[in-house]
């Protein structure tokens, strides 16, 4: 393990005080590991924005079932798609919504164009991607 090297900051007061409520209000009990959980997140951050970073996520969508062919396309898709999508869970939410989770893995840029064509789907009402670039080990 790498020796931990400390660091000195210089705050304004007000500044503070503002960090410190809200660090006790998401639990943390000390500044440094609220600090680099910040710094941790920036970075990773930027790893995704560069595109190129191996990253791990999901995909959730929500569609219609009987709005046109939206489930044999998205069936086509997951299947275009095996080399980014790892695992894929189903709920029937009711008599016309499904609700689709899939787990992916792969350069943020194939995994971003994935995300675009299933949200841009006619039928999928709604569709989010959440991604953790794997340099966040650091
Ligand atoms: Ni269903």
């Amino acid at each position: 393990m790498e020796k931990v090297v400390r660091v000195g900051i210089s705050l304004d007061p007000g500044l503070l005080t503002r960090f410190d409520d809200l660090i006790k209000g998401e639990g943390y009990t000390n500044r440094s590991e609220a600090i680099r959980d910040l710094i941790r997140r920036r970075l990773a951050e930027r790893d995704v924005e560069e595109g190129n970073s191996e990253v791990v996520g999901t995909i959730t969508m929500i569609y219609d079932h009987h709005s046109g062919d939206v489930t044999d396309r998205l069936l086509h898709l997951q299947h275009h798609h095996l080399d980014v999508i790892t695992v894929s869970s189903h709920l029937h939410v009711d008599e016309r919504l499904c609700m689709e989770a899939v787990l992916v893995r792969g350069r943020y840029g194939e995994v971003r164009a994935l995300f675009n064509e299933i949200k841009s789907l006619k039928g999928v009402l709604k569709a989010d991607l959440s991604v953790t670039p794997l340099s966040l080990r650091i």
